[in-house]
């Protein structure tokens, strides 16, 4: 009976796996962007647009603050989520996190090949966006690493989760 975290970078898929975990645990599903999208009645773009990054990192602190209220949720993190404030702490003081590890490579094909609108991401060209994502990713390393658990692969099934987490 807890909160399942999944943190990893924009791409790594947390919000499908989050998803897939929270329907075989019989958990409720929680896609903090979504979840800040709702109560700002704002897409993340547009916040990012009007308000900025630094404003966009307040709102996402308050919103993880109301989430973690709440228990049997699997929940998405944002990319950029454990990577302020001492949200990291905040996570894993209340439940377990889950570092969702996906190679440089298959982040950049994937991101490449989306059409959700992510902030951070716009206008790059592919070179532009693959050195993005390592620079990002290697800063952003230390914070994802605090999690509970890590897995690495660039497939990661819901049953992987659901085996890490029965051994847990
Ligand atoms: C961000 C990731 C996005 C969203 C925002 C910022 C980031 O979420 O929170 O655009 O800083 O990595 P996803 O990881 O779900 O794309």
């Amino acid at each position: 009976m807890t909160t399942i975290f999944l943190l990893g970078f924009m791409g790594s898929g947390k919000s499908t796996l989050a998803a897939q975990l929270a329907l075989k645990l019989g958990y409720r599903f929680i896609d903090l962007d979504c979840f800040i999208e709702e109560k700002m009645q704002q897409s993340i773009a547009s916040i990012f647009e009007e308000k900025g990054e630094e404003a966009f990192r307040k709102i996402e602190r308050e919103a993880l603050k109301e989430v973690l209220q709440q228990q049997r949720q699997v929940v998405a993190l944002g990319g950029g989520t454990p990577c302020y404030f001492d949200n990291m702490e905040q996570i894993n003081q209340i439940g377990i996190s889950l570092f969702i590890d996906v190679s440089v490579a298959a982040l950049v094909k994937r991101l490449g090949g989306s059409t959700q609108k992510r902030p951070l991401l716009e206008g790059k060209t592919k070179e532009e966006l693959t050195r993005y994502v390592q620079n990002l990713l290697e800063k952003r390393m230390p914070f994802y690493q605090k999690a509970t658990f890590r897995i690495s692969s660039d497939n990661i099934r819901v049953s992987d989760l659901l085996a890490l987490l029965g051994n847990a």
